[in-house]
């Protein structure tokens, strides 16, 4: 791999096919280089990823240039290393190092990786590696050094207390949610703790064999390749020309203008953060430094590299200041005339070709575009919440926006480190869009009788990261109340359309901000609210609803069918390219469980029956 990649590992597609298994297998190749009796040495350079890894791994020597990187990331597919990594990694590294390496499924570096003993040497560069490894072959010649060396580690789980595996077990079980993956690694790494090397691999294959039959891993697959495929638009090619973003300018230094501003701060980009009032830049920017200062805490970020962010954030009262930027995001309050002033005068005072952007999540930008004199420059960047955190980014393409201006703001997604997936438009996009059919019927089942917590106990057990009502607590009820008001002539006629959410908006329960909404709040712990019940029981009356007993299946069924249904009906609609890209908002903005696959892949294995 001379200049290239040692090995990436497998090829994917493979997966799930006739050709994972076919002979020469991987495994039992390994098995035949260490029954050499020379030395062989793994000259690594680039990445050893997975089956590249395990190659390595089954060599009696390994050196590596500096900038190499080392991962066994199979856990991300739903599987593990099925090729004797869960084997021979922790006789090499120690059981404890090894486990962090396959469930995180992350990369370590080179110094990392000599650290730890996963290799023996680093070359000086990557241009001297090939040399380097040839004299280190010299070496063992001279010192007649055996072709496997004793491993670092003939006990692998030397130091772990006794019940290490089961307590691990104990506290990760609520985390995997019924996940394989990481439960197979567990068992194969306790496998290699206790059991000789080829009593181990044969273990190792057994669990691998069940994985990538399972579902869970089929699903992770999709994902994968759906993230491969989110790119590939109508009318954009490698080829459409794209602009040079080089200063950025943000409209609204509130939660979201913030969270954008770190994100282009965090990629090197120069960014203007403008406010109305003086007060609120100020806080805005007190906000940011706070953001930035918990990030400093928890050793995510250094001091310098603190106020190195903070230098590029620039706040600023006066457009004037802002008519040099390559890109404008507006992020102003959710209301189009609100954000329609402010696009007029954008329009105004930005330079020409500059794009326009806005972070409206539910607003027509067509309609936004439409004040302006440049159309083409227009389009929506949706951003979520943590927007710093949050690797989900919408991009909405307007009836006239140029193909340059997505081309350009998919390259700059790809800089944010976004999975950015593009939208028509439509009320709410992709997300937002299927977010309301599916909260509007967990509303509805709280007044035919299901509890807030039963409701979100069945979605948290299909693999949601959080409840529908959970989410509305913490999103915030007056948020969504704003935006049914502004379409309550569509609403209007159905009494029971969000009627407990409106109730609580009144109440001033708007959910986490004020420790109260579904649930009652101290600190970040919830706990059910009594009330709730009661205010659902006397809706349902005003409404005539009979309240009855409600079973998971139905709130599974009602919840999960509204939600498909929508996403099928984008698909119809053309507002959504393909049903991956639907799965990689759901995944990645809304907390769906990337091993069920998102909602669209999951209702391909439920059955159309369904
Ligand atoms: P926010 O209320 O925290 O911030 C809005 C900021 O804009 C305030 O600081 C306000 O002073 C400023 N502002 C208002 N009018 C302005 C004007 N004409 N010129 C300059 N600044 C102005 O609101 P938030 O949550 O940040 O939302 C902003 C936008 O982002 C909205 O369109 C919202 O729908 C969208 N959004 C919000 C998400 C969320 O989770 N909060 C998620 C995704 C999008």
């Amino acid at each position: 791999g001379e200049g290239l990649p040692f090995s990436a590992g497998a090829d994917i597609h493979e997966f799930g096919t006739p050709r994972a298994v076919a002979a020469p297998h991987l495994r039992e190749l390994l098995l035949r280089l260490q029954q050499l009796n020379k030395p062989v040495i793994a000259a690594l350079s680039g990445v050893a990823l997975g089956g590249g890894l395990e190659l390595a791994l089954a060599c009696g020597y390994r050196i590596s240039e500096p900038t190499a990187c080392f991962g066994l990331p199979e856990i991300k597919l739903g599987l593990i290393p099925g090729a004797g990594g869960t084997q021979r990694l922790p006789r090499m590294i120690g059981a404890q190092a090894a486990l962090d390496m396959m469930i995180s499924g992350q990369m370590i570096n080179a110094r990392r990786a000599l650290e730890l003993g996963l290799v023996d040497g680093l070359s000086n560069s990557a241009q001297s590696l090939l040399h380097e490894a040839c004299a280190f072959a010299h070496q063992l010649l001279e010192s007649a050094a055996p072709a496997f060396p004793d491993p670092q580690w003939g006990f692998p789980g030397r130091g772990l207390p006794d019940d290490f595996f089961s307590q691990y077990r104990l506290t990760q079980q609520a985390r995997w949610q019924g996940q394989l993956a990481p439960q197979s690694v567990v068992t194969a790494l306790e496998a290699a703790c206790t059991l000789p090397l080829t009593d181990g691999l044969a273990l190792e294959a057994e669990l691998f064999k069940t994985l990538e039959a399972s579902s869970q891993s089929a699903a992770l697959r999709h994902v994968f390749f759906a993230e491969r495929d989110v790119g590939k638009l109508p009318g954009i090619s490698p080829d459409t020309p794209t602009r040079l973003i080089r200063k950025v300018a943000i409209i609204g230094a509130g939660t979201m203008g913030g969270g954008i501003a770190m994100c282009f701060a965090n990629a090197g980009i120069p960014v203007a953060l403008l406010e109305l009032k003086p007060q609120a830049l100020e806080h805005g920017l007190t906000q940011i430094r706070h953001l930035y200062q918990i990030s400093v805490e928890r050793g995510k970020l250094t001091p310098a590299q603190l106020e190195q962010r903070m230098e590029l954030l620039h706040g600023t009262l006066d457009y004037a200041e802002i008519g040099d930027a390559d890109l404008v995001i507006e992020a102003v309050f959710e209301s189009l005339p609100v954000k329609q002033q402010v696009f007029r005068t954008l329009d105004e005072v930005c330079k020409p070709g500059a794009i326009l952007a806005s972070n409206t999540s539910t607003l027509d930008i067509n309609a936004i575009a439409s004040v302006t004199r440049r159309p083409r420059d227009v389009i929506g960047l949706h951003f979520f919440s943590p927007a710093s955190v949050m690797r989900l980014l919408e991009v909405v393409r307007g009836r006239d926006t140029g193909a340059d201006t997505l081309a350009t703001m998919l390259a700059i997604a790809k800089r944010l480190g976004k999975v950015a997936v593009v939208s028509g438009v439509c009320f709410g996009f992709i997300g937002n869009r299927m977010l309301e059919p599916y909260s509007r019927e967990a509303h509805r089942l709280l007044l035919e009788g299901a509890s807030v917590a039963q409701i979100d106990r069945v979605l948290t057990d299909l693999g949601m990261a959080m409840g529908v009502l959970a989410m509305h607590d913490l999103a915030g009820i007056d948020v969504s109340y704003l935006i049914r008001e502004s379409r309550r002539d569509l609403i209007a006629h159905d009494l029971s359309y969000c009627r407990i959410a409106d109730v609580l908006f009144e109440q001033g329960r708007y959910g986490q901000k004020t420790a109260r909404g579904f649930y009652l709040y101290e600190g970040r712990k919830r706990h059910e609210d009594c009330e709730l019940i009661s205010l659902a029981e006397g809706i349902a009356h005003e409404l005539g609803i009979v309240r009855r007993e409600i079973s998971d299946e139905e709130v599974h069924d009602r919840c999960l069918f509204m939600l498909i249904n929508e996403g099928i009906q984008l698909l119809d609609e053309g507002i959504a390219q393909r049903s991956g890209d639907i799965d990689l908002v759901w995944i990645n903005g809304y907390g769906f469980a990337a091993w069920r696959g998102g909602p669209l892949h999951y209702a391909e294995s439920l059955g159309l029956a369904h």
